[in-house]
Order: C-alpha cells, then sequence, then structure tokens
C-alpha cells in the first residue's frame, strides 16, 4: 500500500477515534462522573441513561398519569402533572438529581434552600441557557437577559407596571372588561366556555395598556406566540440526538423558525407606526406607555441606555406572552373554583359590594380587597408552577389539597407552617416576577365587576383537565353558566344583615350609625328610600370617600 493510500484511511480513521472519544466523555464518561460526585454527597436520584437520560422515563410516566381522572374537590394535581419530580421526591428525598438527556438537573424542594437559590439569582445562580427553541420564544427579553441589559429593561418596566404608570392604566383595564361584559349580553344562563373569554379579555388589556394598541392588532402576534409556546413545551422532554440533530431539522424546529419569524415582523410594524408618526410629525414623543418607553430607550443617544433592536422586539414579545397567558389562566382557574365553592363566592361579592357598591372598582378598593386576595392566592396555591411545594403536607397540613382560602387569613407565614418560603408564585428576590401587581390588579378588577352583575355555576359539560403548559391550563376550557344577580338575589344576600338588626334578641340599639357602604347596601335592595334635594335617586355621587355620610336606622336622620 502506498503511503498516500494509508494516509487516506489513516486520517478518516484518526477524526473518528478522536470524535468517538469526545462522544463517549460527553455522553458517558462525564454524566457518570457527575452522578457519582453527588451520590457520594447523598444527592440521589434516577439514575442517567445513556443518551436519553430519563427522558423517556418522564414521557412514559406523563402519559401513563395524563390518563388518569381528576377530582375537582381534592387538588392532588402534582402526581398528574408533574408525575416524575412526585415520584423521585418521595423515592429519593427533596433534593434529587435528574437528567434531561445529558444535562444534569439538581432538583431542589426544600423550602429554605429554594429561597437561597432564588434571592442570589444575580450572582451565584444565574438563570439557566435557555434551549434554542426556548430562545425563539421570548428572546432578549427580560426574562432571559442577564447583566447590565437585565438591569436595563428591568428599570424600564418596573417603571411601566408600578405606580403612577399602573394606576393610569386602570381606566382602561375597566373599559376592557365593560367590552367582555357587553358580549355576555344575552348569553345568560347558557354555557359559556370562561377561559375562552379570558383570553380574549387579558389580550385586550395587555394591548391597550402596554402596547396602546388593540386586541385586533395584536391578535397574530398571540396566535403565532401560542402556537409557538406549545411546541417550545411539547419539545422540553425530547432528547436532542448528538450529530444528527446538527444536520437534520425537526419538523418543529422548521415550523418554530417560521413562528419566529412571523412574530418578529409583527412586532416591528407596531414598532414602526410608532415611528413613522412621530417622523410625519403627528406625534411628537413615541409615547407613555410601554412600548414608548421601549422605542424612547432603542432611540436613545446614550449608548450605554440605549436597546438593541434584538432586545427591543424580545421584550414585546415577552410581554405580550407573559401579559396574557398568565393572568389568563388565574383568572380562569379562580372562576372555576368560585363555581364549586358558592360560600367563597358569596363571600367575595359581599367584598365587592362593600367595597364598591354598584360602581367599578377604583385603586384604593382595589388594593383593601382581603377576602379575593386570599381567594387568588388560594388559587395559586393549586396551579401555580411550584407544584411540589405548593403539595407538601408538612409545609401546609392535611388539608393541603382542599380548597381552603382561610388558610391565608393571617397570613403567609401562618399558611405555611411558618415556612413563608414556600409560597412564592410569583417567584423571589431580584428576579421575582414584574409584572405581579399589574396580573394582580387586572384579575380584581375582573372578578369584582363579573361578581357584581353575575353568579356563576360549573357547567356539567365541564371536564377536569389541567395541563402544564407556560402555566397550568384546562385542555378543554371551562364550561360555566353566569346568572344575572336578581335584585332579590342581592336582597337575601343583605336580608341576613338587617336581620340580625331588628331582631330583638340583638343587642338593643339606641342609634346605630351607617357607613357610607352600608346605606349603599339598603340602598340597593331597597329598603331605604334616599331622597337628596336636586338630585336623582341613584345619588352614588354624594358620597364622597372622605366624608363617611352615615345614616342612623332608628331616627331615620343623616349624620355626617
Ligand atoms: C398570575 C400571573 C403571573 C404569575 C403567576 C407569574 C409568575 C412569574 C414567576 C414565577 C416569575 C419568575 C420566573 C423565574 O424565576 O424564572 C416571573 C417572572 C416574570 N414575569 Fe410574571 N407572572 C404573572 C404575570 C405576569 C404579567 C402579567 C407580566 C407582564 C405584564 C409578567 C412578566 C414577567 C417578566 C417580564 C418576568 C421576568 C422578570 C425578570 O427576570 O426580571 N408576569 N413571573
Ligand atoms: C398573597 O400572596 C402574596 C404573594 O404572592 C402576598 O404578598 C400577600 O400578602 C398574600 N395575601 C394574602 C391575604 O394571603
Amino acid at each position: 500500500m502506498s503511503v498516500l493510500m494509508k494516509l487516506v484511511i489513516l486520517v478518516p480513521c484518526c477524526f473518528f477515534l478522536v470524535g468517538l472519544i469526545k462522544f463517549l466523555y460527553d455522553y458517558l464518561w462525564t454524566p457518570l462522573r457527575i452522578q457519582h460526585v453527588m451520590n457520594s454527597q447523598g444527592i440521589k436520584g434516577p439514575p442517567y441513561r445513556f443518551i436519553h437520560g430519563n427522558n423517556d422515563q418522564v414521557t412514559r410516566m406523563k402519559k401513563e398519569a395524563s390518563t388518569k381522572p381528576m377530582s375537582l374537590t381534592r387538588h392532588e394535581i402534582f402526581p398528574t402533572v408533574q408525575p416524575h419530580i412526585y415520584s423521585w421526591l418521595n423515592t429519593y428525598g427533596k433534593n434529587y438529581l435528574s437528567w434531561n438527556g445529558v444535562q444534569a438537573e439538581l432538583v431542589i424542594s426544600e423550602p429554605e434552600l429554594v429561597k437561597e437559590v432564588l434571592k442570589n439569582s444575580e450572582k451565584a445562580f444565574p438563570k439557566p441557557k435557555p434551549t434554542l427553541l426556548g430562545s425563539k420564544l421570548l428572546g432578549k427579553g427580560l426574562v432571559m437577559v442577564e447583566a447590565e441589559n437585565w438591569v436595563k429593561q428591568r428599570k424600564l418596566a418596573n417603571f411601566a407596571f408600578h405606580g403612577e404608570s399602573l394606576k393610569n392604566m386602570i381606566p382602561a383595564v375597566v373599559a376592557s372588561v365593560e367590552t367582555m361584559l357587553k358580549r355576555w349580553k344575552g348569553q345568560e344562563g347558557k354555557e359559556m366556555d370562561v377561559y375562552q373569554e379570558f383570553r380574549l379579555l387579558t389580550a385586550e388589556v395587555i394591548s391597550r395598556t402596554a402596547f396602546g394598541s388593540s386586541y385586533l392588532e395584536g391578535e397574530k402576534i398571540f396566535t403565532m406566540l401560542n402556537k409557538l409556546s406549545t411546541i417550545v413545551i411539547r419539545n422540553i422532554f425530547t432528547t436532542r440526538i448528538p450529530f444528527i440533530s446538527k444536520l437534520w431539522k425537526t419538523a418543529d424546529l422548521v415550523e418554530s423558525e417560521e413562528l419566529h419569524k412571523g412574530i418578529q415582523d409583527c412586532v416591528m410594524e407596531i414598532i414602526k407606526k410608532r415611528e413613522d408618526k412621530v417622523a410625519s410629525g403627528e406625534a411628537d414623543g413615541f409615547g407613555n406607555d410601554f412600548l414608548g418607553l421601549l422605542v424612547d430607550a432603542y432611540h436613545d443617544l446614550d449608548e450605554k441606555k440605549r436597546l438593541s433592536l434584538e432586545d427591543l422586539v424580545g421584550e414585546c414579545k415577552t410581554f405580550y406572552l407573559a401579559g396574557q397567558e398568565t393572568v389568563n389562566s388565574l383568572l380562569g382557574w379562580t372562576v372555576l373554583l368560585l363555581s364549586i365553592h358558592e360560600d367563597w363566592q358569596e363571600k367575595a361579592r359581599r367584598e365587592v359590594f362593600e367595597m364598591f357598591g354598584n360602581q367599578n372598582p377604583h385603586p384604593e378598593g382595589i388594593a383593601r380587597l382581603k377576602t379575593m386576595t386570599m381567594i387568588m392566592n388560594e388559587t395559586l396555591k393549586i396551579v401555580a408552577l411550584n407544584i411540589a411545594l405548593h403539595n407538601d403536607p408538612q409545609l401546609w397540613g392535611d388539608d393541603v389539597h382542599l380548597f381552603k382560602p382561610e388558610r391565608f387569613a393571617e397570613g403567609i407565614a401562618k399558611a405555611t407552617n411558618h415556612n413563608a418560603a414556600a409560597f412564592f408564585p410569583f417567584g423571589l428576590g431580584a428576579r421575582s416576577c414584574v409584572g405581579m401587581t399589574f396580573a394582580t390588579t387586572e384579575a380584581k378588577i375582573a372578578l369584582s365587576m363579573i361578581l357584581q352583575r353575575y353568579t356563576m355555576t360549573l357547567s356539567p359539560a365541564y371536564v377536569h383537565k389541567p395541563v402544564l403548559l407556560i402555566g397550568l391550563k384546562p385542555q378543554h376550557g371551562i364550561q360555566d353558566h353566569l346568572h344575572r344577580l336578581q335584585q332579590g338575589a342581592i336582597q337575601n344576600h343583605h336580608q341576613r344583615d338587617l336581620h340580625q338588626l331588628h331582631n330583638p334578641a340583638s343587642k338593643k340599639v339606641e342609634c346605630v350609625a351607617f357607613s357610607e357602604v352600608d346605606v349603599l347596601k339598603f340602598l340597593l335592595v331597597g329598603q331605604l328610600h334616599l331622597v337628596v334635594q336636586g338630585l336623582p335617586h341613584w345619588p352614588l355621587h354624594v358620597f364622597p370617600h372622605d366624608h363617611p355620610l352615615q345614616h342612623c336606622f332608628q331616627c331615620h336622620d343623616w349624620i355626617g
């Protein structure tokens, strides 16, 4: 054999050998070494399997669990939506090691440890690198970025979604809810998928408040983001086969690239509209909403403050997605739970009437809705992503799986057996949710306005099947019946109060003074007639907030 021939055979052989060694090193030696070191420190877990890690097991367990029927009153969501974590926690302890393909994952669920990590998310425990598909979904948006880019973007988002800016959004939220309520006219008593209704509402709200546009303008973006997130989630436990995944793109990858491009174009179009308005002199700034702030930063002359185009587009995508999906779920599940638990629906309604009467929600009242906050927290306890912590009887007690908002009556520490770090549906520390106040404000407004008008019951057609996507979603929607709140219903509602007052067994009262809210209640049921000179019969505006108008029930006189 000539030297040349030998070379022709030898060189590829060498390449192959080196490749093989590297492959075995990455896919066998490294994982086994990590596993050994962890094991020797007492951290156990399901053993690594060549290339696939535990992904095949996860897929099989999820498939099996998904066929199990679920109870509507005992919320044992954990074994069904995260069967692998549930089973491994039980087998290996609260902190264990598992394998997403060749990637080692240390799962921790001990509250103190979780708190430690999240509080340190800036330095010691940065966010994991997004997967290829994950980065298509959120790009260089706030959820993904690090270091100075994060500081820049977080500052803008903090400003846009808190304080005065948030307060200024309230009328737009109320208007969006009104649009939804208009749509419901004529649907009373009929079956309605409220989850779908809240999808439209939340899309409308984030479009209006953050992007100064209507839902229609954002509709294409929402649809594409929705498809893209479904693809991303479908692929979380898909193993990427080495070499092959580099040569051949899966159908999901191809589609996600198209969606990514489509979303980018739509977002650019909305941005361009703003720029055009300024260029043509139609507007003298990019606007006061979140988009305006972003476009402003994109044009900043100071390079340190400037946002890149990639950041700008990523940020828009992030807020379209995070601003809609999350609140959609929260509202949907809360209405579902209130439809089942009529006692809490009643308590919530009572509070809403006490706070707002028949008026639209206002900022001071929204901040003071305690019962509703307890209900929303209890709902988040059931459906937020911190599933392992939120289902631990050691933290919450034996009634952990029941819907019991009263557990929050005296704060989180009391509810969690003094492990306040066990409840953080919005994350903890520097990287916690920037939209928390926005989300809860929006949900409270929508719930208040619904409770003021409707009683809710669950339709027999509803099939309980929460599935884990970006949050927990009802796979088949939420079919509910909304019944117009009858005058009589309100009457019953307050009759008890009146009864107690008139009941001679109750303490004999000389003169019972009512706060403005109580007056309103009796006005509502028609048992108190208010005649104020020169004003219509429904003079809600004669009750200024700083001037508690009071009425003496016995002498029928107004005080104050
Ligand atoms: C019920 C509603 C919501 C829940 C349960 C929720 C939950 C969370 C959680 C747990 C995190 C932390 C994620 C992590 O540590 O990796 C987070 C971050 C974030 N959320 Fe929310 N969220 C909600 C609503 C919203 C809304 C309405 C918006 C936008 C208007 C939003 C925007 C964001 C952003 C941008 C981040 C990343 C913050 C950062 O890394 O600095 N969220 N959210
Ligand atoms: C509800 O949860 C939030 C944290 O997500 C907390 O700040 C608030 O105090 C809780 N409120 C009640 C009444 O439990």
